[in-house]
């Protein structure tokens, strides 16, 4: 039997009924309700899509209540504890877990594309060593476009999917190119031999044995699946919006990688390190509450658009960290993070909004431990997210109900009205 929302509109006494399918109405059949015919019709004002789906996805399910995060169905916590980067990307992009064959030729496709252009080199031998990696790798993801031109035809499954091979393999070596760069160091060619975080950590850090610890390599890999989607996020919607306009995957993961640099999103796991370094002891953290509650300043890390509990990236990264710690020593920030969970769990204005905290809470200290500089935290949830984001694009690609994202807007400027000359206003 199909279900129906019945609407009254007060203004004009009309009854109006709207179809539900799979629990919601569509906005559209909003825009039959009008008080006159030539009127444009009814809205949902929802600013910042608090209350808007914008697509229909199985690729990701979160339960906001509960801190459940599943990829296709699978629970997170099962695939960072047995999966591999590589697999989790091929679970997400093509939907289900490959068989041993399949896999193989995934991982063998990855390492075809395993080299960026010369030329890229030389770009990021422009850049300033001291520039933001994120900065860098934005601009790198979108000027790999102009190599690889033929990837503007993306109704072509075939180009679609060398973009994606090489997406994925190479946003690592973007990424540790240019970290070599900022050091002044030769650049690590990328080893074959190697799985994708044993490679990228061999690009980053070759000849430092500390840094290339199995349990380290274990644990990026771990860090890298945690992050590969969380469905229509900031940068996963700008990945689709900027999709639906149908430019070169290149430039739309640029765009997708733009969103995530920011301080709310991505950006979080370098402020939180900030925050702590800033906080610097522990007795410094009632103080610090107090700003937050007076809105002063944030508690970087915490807080989720859709988790109203514990984010579960967050709960098994925290019980990860210790396998990590146990290898470089435990952070001195770690102390800090663990009291200022404590008392932010215990005092009303954080129990009261359901904040919790969410996977960048931990993640900056285990990075940190691990070496890596704080500017290429975000880099390393951007080489994360990179094979989500082509998940939720080429979705989009398949989807019949998607055309261009545009937003309509609720006008509230000035009415018509005339030109006046400089000299007279
Ligand atoms: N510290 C202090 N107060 C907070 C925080 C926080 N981190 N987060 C939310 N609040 C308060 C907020 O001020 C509001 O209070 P009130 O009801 O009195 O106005 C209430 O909680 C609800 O918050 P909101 O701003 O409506 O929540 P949102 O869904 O718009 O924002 C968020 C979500 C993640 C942007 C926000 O929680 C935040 O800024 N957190 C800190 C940054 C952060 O850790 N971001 C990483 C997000 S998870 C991973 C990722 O996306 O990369």
């Amino acid at each position: 039997m199909s279900e129906v929302l019945t609407i009254t509109d007060s203004r004009t006494n009309k009854e109006y009924k709207l179809d539900i399918q799979d629990g919601n109405i569509r906005a559209k059949d909003l825009r039959q309700i009008k008080v006159n015919e030539d009127e444009f019709g009814m809205m949902s004002y929802d600013p910042s899509f608090e209350n808007t789906a914008s697509c229909k996805s199985s690729v990701t399910y979160i339960d906001g209540d509960q801190g459940i995060l599943r990829y296709r169905g699978y629970p997170i916590e099962q695939l960072a504890e047995s999966s591999s980067q590589l697999e989790v990307s091929k679970l997400l992009i093509d939907g289900e877990l490959p068989s041993n064959d399949e896999l193989s030729k995934w991982v063998n496709d990855i390492k075809e594309h395993n080299s960026v252009p010369n030329e890229i080199n030389d770009i990021i031998g422009a850049f300033p060593k001291s520039a933001h990696a994120m900065g860098a790798l934005t601009s790198l993801e979108a000027a790999l476009s102009t190599f690889y031109p033929e990837s503007k035809n993306i109704t072509d499954e075939d180009e679609n999917y060398r973009s994606i091979c090489r997406l994925i393999a190479q946003v690592p070596i973007l990424a540790a190119n240019f970290y070599r760069h900022t050091q002044g160091l030769p650049i690590v060619e990328p080893d074959n031999s190697m799985d994708y975080a044993e490679n990228f950590l061999n690009m980053m850090f070759k000849g430092d044995d500390n840094k290339m610890h199995p349990d380290l390599v274990s644990a990026m890999d771990t860090l890298l699946i945690l992050h590969a989607d969380h469905e229509q996020n900031c940068s996963a919607s700008v990945m689709r919006n900027v999709g639906s306009s149908e430019p070169d995957p290149f430039s739309a993961v640029s765009a997708a990688t733009a969103a995530l640099y920011g301080p709310l999103h991505g950006g979080a796991n370098e402020a939180v390190l900030q925050m702590l370094t800033e906080i610097g002891s522990v007795k410094n953290i009632p103080n610090f509450i107090e700003q937050v509650k007076k809105k002063e300043v944030k508690l970087m890390g915490f807080g989720h658009r859709v988790y109203k509990a514990y984010d579960p990236r967050a709960k098994y990264l925290k019980e990860a960290a210790d396998k990590v710690f146990s290898v470089t020593g435990t952070n001195p920030l770690l102390d800090i993070a663990l009291e200022l969970e404590a008392i932010a769990l215990s005092e009303d204005y954080f129990k009261g909004r359901n904040l919790y905290p969410n996977v960048d809470f931990y993640s900056g200290l285990i990075y940190e431990s691990m070496g890596i500089p704080k500017d290429m935290f975000t880099v390393l949830f951007t080489i994360g997210r990179t094979p989500g984001w082509l998940a939720q694009w080429k979705e989009l690609l398949a989807d019949k109900d998607q055309k261009i994202a545009r937003p309509r807007q609720v006008y509230t400027g000035y009415d018509s009205r005339d030109y006046v000359g400089v000299n007279n206003r």
